[in-house]
């Protein structure tokens, strides 16, 4: 259960963008820049306020990639995994950032909420590879060194 504050800073976007089905995706985006991800809950009470189905919201938001249901950390680390970044040894990164946070495949987010690890499949900066993604700035030629340098770096940030 989420608690008021999510519904009313909600309330205050859909307000915003006009309560009306063709503010879907604005709406959605800001509750994820806010919260970092789409909180089911919310979206089922957009739907409701602007006046279109659950499940027409639902496959808005899973047609559209940028949109995630799981909470995420408070920095979204991006290895991309796409060609040229994998033959410029992308995976040693990866597995680098998954033994130093305690991820893996399958768990993506640390308990304390502060790093989730992802891969994508291009960041379009292959000139660059292998790259990564720390929320909205992109890190060129990885190595597992510098990964791990950066963690250093957010963890000191806090
Ligand atoms: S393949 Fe990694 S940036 Fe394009």
């Amino acid at each position: 259960m989420l608690d008021k504050s999510y519904y009313d800073k909600t309330d205050e976007i859909i307000e915003h963008y006009g309560r009306k089905a063709g503010s879907l995706i604005p709406i959605m985006q800001d509750i994820q820049a806010e919260y970092r991800y789409l909180p089911g809950e919310l979206l089922t009470y957009v739907a409701k306020e602007i006046g279109i189905t659950e499940t027409k919201a639902y496959s808005v938001a899973t047609f559209y990639e940028n949109f995630s249901f799981e909470a995420k950390g408070k920095y979204v680390i991006k290895v991309c995994d796409g060609t040229a970044c994998h033959v410029r040894k992308s995976t040693p990164v990866l597995e680098a950032l998954w033994k130093e946070l305690g991820l893996s495949k399958k768990k993506h987010t640390t308990d304390d909420m502060m790093f989730t690890v992802e891969t994508v499949s291009c960041l379009g900066a292959c000139g660059l590879a292998p790259t990564m993604m720390v929320n909205e700035e992109v890190h060129p030629s990885m190595t597992p060194e510098k990964a791990l340098a950066v963690i250093e770096e957010l963890r000191g940030k806090g």
